[in-house]
């Protein structure tokens, strides 16, 4: 309908011209008008999680019920996939992927779940694990191929580790801090007892295909070398390692260490950048719809591959239409109800719906947004394979180009163009509601 009435305005627009070929009232633009106009309808998110109804696969007078088998509360948490805004079109991988939909490695005093390529193809720059360690439970003494980047969720953690030089490293980080470990360098994750609980934690690798259960344990070294050979590099007797463990332990119970542990004293000293960064003890930047933290290599400068922006957006706020230039962006969603539509270029464009627990995952350069489509704070990371965090940012791209320039292509007012932020807004609050 809508299409079709912009085609009749171009009809008759075409035929104006036939009649009268030099018509001064004809403007430059409007001679230059090529396609429709997009149609002004809104294609809101059509249910919630918290819905009632049975949820179904309509919108407007496009699609029809569901009548074979439905896994309702699968379809509640995802209403832009079963009756998708009609801007969606073309092939977009899968982006979101949930922690609770992971195999999940059960231990004595926690557990660690996984996502990464096996799970969600599109995510070939990173890939994240969730961990839980009971209070003094211990992630074993081990290395992996891979930068290992962390944020703590809930309770401490106490991490120690040595660098190829010989420098240590013992530190307590808490929720909302961070924790970075270059490849190769060894270490260990403790909580300690300051949250009954004991402790939560996100980890990023800078691999897609990262395994958690591929990483390089004390324990299973020693159990899948000679005892002779232990033993010589020891320099002590066979007997002195009656008692390793056969297999590796990975995690399992320990006790919590004092607040004032202290690590051995190298004559090498200790390392020269801190792997632990207390992100929370920044203050965040106030913006009109949330607020963002961003860290990197500029302020954790061990952190030299892996940058995050910790964003808050309230309800009806949204992480305004942005990309980033050439890093793909890893997301954990921490609280509440998120919406984002990736746009992949060639008319290629797909929405899909967050909650907390689910990982996302935007390519480097699609377009995008993360809408608030809840009533409480959403609250997420944005995570790069990056040493600086970038954006580019579509309103001050166009506040920043030559007006003629902009409305030649969009035939905004001139008053909008006027009015577009030179800097960034970040996270935009809700539209003043107009009478
Ligand atoms: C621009 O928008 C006006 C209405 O505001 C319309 O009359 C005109 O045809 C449009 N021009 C182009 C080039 O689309
Ligand atoms: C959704 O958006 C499309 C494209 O802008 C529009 O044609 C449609 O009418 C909108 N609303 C619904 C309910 O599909
Ligand atoms: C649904 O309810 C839960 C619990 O009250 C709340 O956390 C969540 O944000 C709600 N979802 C939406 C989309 O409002
Ligand atoms: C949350 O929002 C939904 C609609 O999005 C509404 O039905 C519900 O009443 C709201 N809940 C609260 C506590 O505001």
């Amino acid at each position: 309908m809508v299409k079709l009435s912009a085609a009749c305005v171009f009809f008759a627009f075409a035929a104006s011209v036939g009649a009268a070929p030099a018509s001064p009232s004809v403007s430059a633009a409007e001679s230059e008008a090529t396609v429709a106009f997009a149609s002004d309808d809104p294609n809101y998110t059509l249910w919630n999680e918290n819905s009632t109804n049975t949820p179904e696969a309509i919108r407007g007078s496009l699609g029809t019920t569901v009548i074979g088998p439905q896994n309702v509360p699968i379809d509640l948490e995802n209403p832009n996939l079963l009756a998708p805004p009609t801007t969606d079109a073309g092939t977009i991988g899968n982006a979101k992927w949930p922690m609770g939909l992971s195999h999940n490695r059960l231990q004595t005093g926690g557990w660690a779940r996984q996502q990464n390529e096996a799970v969600m193809s599109m995510a070939t720059e990173m890939a994240g694990v969730n961990m839980r360690l009971e209070v003094g439970a211990i992630r074993e003494l081990h290395w992996h191929k891979t930068d290992e980047w962390a944020y703590i969720l809930k309770g401490s953690v106490q991490v120690s580790a040595i660098d190829q030089n010989g420098a240590n490293y013992l530190g307590t980080v808490s929720a909302g801090d961070l924790w970075y470990f270059p490849a190769g360098i060894p270490h260990s994750l403790q909580a300690t007892a300051d949250d009954p609980d004991g402790s939560e934690f996100l980890l990023v690798f800078d691999d897609g295909a990262f395994s958690e259960d591929a990483t390089f344990l004390l324990t299973d070294w020693l159990a899948h070398t000679p005892k002779e050979v232990i033993a010589k590099n020891f320099q002590t007797d066979i007997s002195a390692f009656d008692h390793i463990p056969a297999e590796q332990l990975y995690i399992f119970p320990g006790v919590a260490p004092s607040d004032d542990a202290q690590a051995p004293v190298s004559p090498q000293g200790t390392v020269p950048q801190p792997y632990t960064f207390k992100m929370s003890q920044l203050p965040a930047t106030q913006l009109s719809g949330g607020t963002v933290k961003v860290v990197d290599s500029r302020t954790f400068p061990v952190s030299v591959n892996t940058a995050v922006a910790e964003v808050t957006v309230e309800p009806g706020a949204m992480r305004e239409l942005h990309w980033h230039p050439t890093q793909d962006e890893w997301d954990y969603f921490i609280g509440g109800n998120a919406r984002i539509t990736l746009f992949g270029s060639t008319g290629n464009a797909r929405t899909f719906d967050y909650q907390p627990g689910d990982v996302g995952y935007i390519p480097a350069s699609y377009g995008h947004y993360v809408e608030n489509t809840g009533n409480t704070t959403l609250h997420f990371l944005e995570i790069f394979k990056t040493n600086i965090y970038q954006d580019i940012s579509l309103s001050q791209w166009l506040a920043l180009t030559p007006p003629a320039l902009v409305k030649a292509h969009l035939n905004i007012s001139d008053e909008l163009i006027a009015s577009l932020s030179r800097s960034k807004q970040v996270v935009v609050g809700p539209v003043a509601s107009s009478s």
